[in-house]
């Protein structure tokens, strides 16, 4: 069986006392926990400390949902690798659509956070995707390999084993969010590979890819069953760890009975 990749970016949605509760009712729901899953949780930056405490002696993965591409300095707002690890952070969330479009980031930032968090032997997860008027301008394929490219900037076949990749269509994310169509997320994953594969060699097709835009416990079980699809990342329909419980039962019962 392929190895899975489930977790959940809570975005501005918890605080730390309400993290805590989710990360105590979800640890309470998953009891013995699926070996073959990788499960991970993002954060709010000020929830990080009481996540990792409520984690400690899970697998579960913590993650931050933004980093800074310097170790410290002069960087007003910004938080560090070096923090983040303070907080025993392992996963830093790279270039999420709404750190493109609300705040402005640019493919080079990102390729210098990812760069950053590979220095720091940290798991860099780049999002990718395409907006709803790149995708009826028929731009998707160029845009997907121009953000891979330039995401990947300077990254070797060596370090390329702790990054992860997104394809989160914006379209498809948040409260206006179009759902997914099978084919469509089907095609681009085969895409993604191709293009990791001609980027990284072999190491390409180890690079986990995961989908995320209104991934919900209907869709979960169809979108992991498609080829090039090894992880979901789900946000507003993990916010509550009942719901994000079903999700996960929904790709793991989907994966034993294939
Ligand atoms: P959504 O968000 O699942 O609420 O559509 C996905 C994301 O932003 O990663």
């Amino acid at each position: 069986m392929k190895r899975l990749y489930l977790g959940t970016n809570t975005k501005m949605t918890k605080n730390c006392a309400e993290t805590v509760a989710y990360i105590k009712v979800m640890r309470k729901l998953l009891g013995e926990q699926q070996e073959e899953m990788t499960l991970f949780v993002i954060p709010s930056f000020t929830a990080l400390e009481g996540a990792k405490k409520a984690l400690a002696g899970s697998s579960i993965l913590l993650g931050a949902q933004n980093m800074c591409w310097e170790d410290r300095g002069a960087f007003t707002g910004e938080i560090s690798p070096l923090m983040l690890q303070e907080m025993g952070v392992e996963l830093v969330e790279i270039g999420h659509s709404e750190r493109r479009h609300l705040f402005g980031e640019t493919d080079e930032q990102i390729n210098k956070k990812i760069l950053c968090a590979l220095r720091h032997q940290m798991k860099a997860l780049l999002c990718i995707g395409e907006t709803k008027e790149q995708k009826q301008l028929g731009l998707t394929d160029r845009l997907l390999e121009y953000q891979l490219a330039e995401g990947l900037k300077g990254v070797t076949c060596e370090s390329v084993s702790n990054v992860w990749i997104a394809y989160e269509p914006v379209w498809a994310i948040g409260e206006n969010g179009m759902p997914p169509e099978t084919g469509h997320v089907d095609e681009r994953h085969k895409q993604i590979r191709s293009i990791l594969c001609s980027l990284f060699g072999r190491s390409g097709k180890e690079i986990p890819v995961l989908y995320g835009g209104s991934v919900n416990s209907e869709n979960a079980a169809e979108l992991i069953s498609l080829q090039e699809v090894n992880g979901l990342f789900v946000g507003r329909s993990a916010w509550k760890a009942e719901s994000f419980y079903r999700i996960i039962n929904a790709v793991y019962n989907s994966s034993q009975n294939r």
